[in-house]
């Protein structure tokens, strides 16, 4: 049995949980062993709620523990999450976290104490929700050098402009909405001054440049200032308006910049609606690549976070293959439905 601790049950707290009651039986057989969810730190009780009997209030229990080997960090901003993780981390225990302040501004320090440590520090979740890209260019990219990363990288800020383009809304409403929705950060005003994205941005910049990027040190601007007039302008010229995140190397340095742009309608980004992000890398051996998915929100971004812990658990297990079975799968005809 491979024993977790879940640190937060907010929106992604929650979501990890359902993400492993539903899926664990799959989980477990990738893994090869049983995930167990033993601890969930809290501040709060939630009474009626199955995970009452896993809530514990003292992060020491889970420090402390020796059966806990793998810890998800998901209570966001920097404090305590910083001293938890660190401790976890000289403890033993891997943590996986969906915190982009945390990873922006500790991430070099963390991913050494895990390092020395022998163990992992991961943070898939902490961009683009998810859509994995953390660990593409961590692994499948890492032949490359990568001279271009564009992306949508904030969910609530799209969404906001997606419906203001679409349905001429308002930017209070919608704001809401999104807020409703789960998308935004519990202070929003972390998305809408770009904030959000500025610390994904730094974390993929430091990723691919292989030294600390600091995000103060880039140049960003949110949405606040565009108006209903603003968007309505933009479509009036076949145009659209996006939050844009992006890092550009030319010869020894790395730019990068986040700012709305208008785009053009044969822009790759310009079809980006909703909660959705899209990521475009730029590699000088692949070429382009393009990721998309949903960018935040509760069951994306915790699936982001288990798929870490599933990862470093088939580590510890040295299995590192998904394997199948050899017992062939009975596969079923698909129906046709266009009759
Ligand atoms: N508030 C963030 C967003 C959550 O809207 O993208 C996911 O990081």
């Amino acid at each position: 049995m491979v024993n977790i601790a879940v640190m937060g049950y907010g929106t992604v707290g929650s979501g990890i949980v359902e993400v492993v009651n539903t899926n664990g039986k799959r989980i477990n057989q990738r893994v090869g062993d049983d995930i167990n969810i033993k601890y969930v730190l809290d501040l709060k009780d939630f009474p009626g709620d199955p995970v009452q009997e896993k809530i514990v209030h003292d992060f020491e229990i889970i420090e402390k523990d020796a059966e806990v080997k793998i810890v998800a960090e998901v209570m966001g901003g920097i404090e305590p999450a910083y001293t938890f993780v660190k401790r976890c981390l000289q403890a033993g225990k891997s943590v996986a976290t969906s915190n982009k302040a945390l990873v922006a501004k500790h991430g070099a320090e963390l991913l050494s104490i895990a390092m020395d440590n022998n163990i992992n520090f991961l943070f898939e979740a902490s961009v683009g929700g998810g859509i994995p890209i953390i660990r593409p260019l961590n692994s499948s990219m890492t032949a490359d050098e990568i001279e271009e990363i564009t992306g949508i990288l904030n969910g609530t800020t799209n969404y906001m402009l997606s419906k203001m383009f679409y349905e001429g809304a308002d930017y209070d409403e919608v704001l809401k909405e999104a807020q409703a929705k789960g998308y935004a950060e519990r202070n929003p005003e972390a998305d809408v001054e770009g904030y959000d994205a500025c610390r994904k941005i730094a974390i993929l910049s430091s990723l691919i440049s292989g030294q600390q990027v600091d995000f103060e040190d880039i140049y960003t601007e949110g949405i606040t200032e565009i108006t209903k007039q603003d968007m309505m302008y933009a479509k009036a010229l076949g145009m659209t308006i996006k939050l844009l995140a992006s890092s550009r190397r030319d010869s020894d340095h790395l730019h990068a910049i986040v700012a709305p742009y208008m785009l053009q309608r044969n822009h790759p980004l310009y079809n980006v609606n909703d909660v959705f992000n899209a990521i475009f890398v730029h590699g000088n051996v692949v070429g382009d690549l393009m990721f998309y998915g949903s960018g935040a929100g509760k069951l994306p971004t915790a699936s982001a976070v288990v798929a870490d812990i599933v990862d470093e658990a088939k580590h510890l297990n040295r299995n590192i293959m998904t394997m199948w079975d050899s017992e062939k799968l009975n596969l079923q005809p698909i129906e046709d439905t266009s009759k």
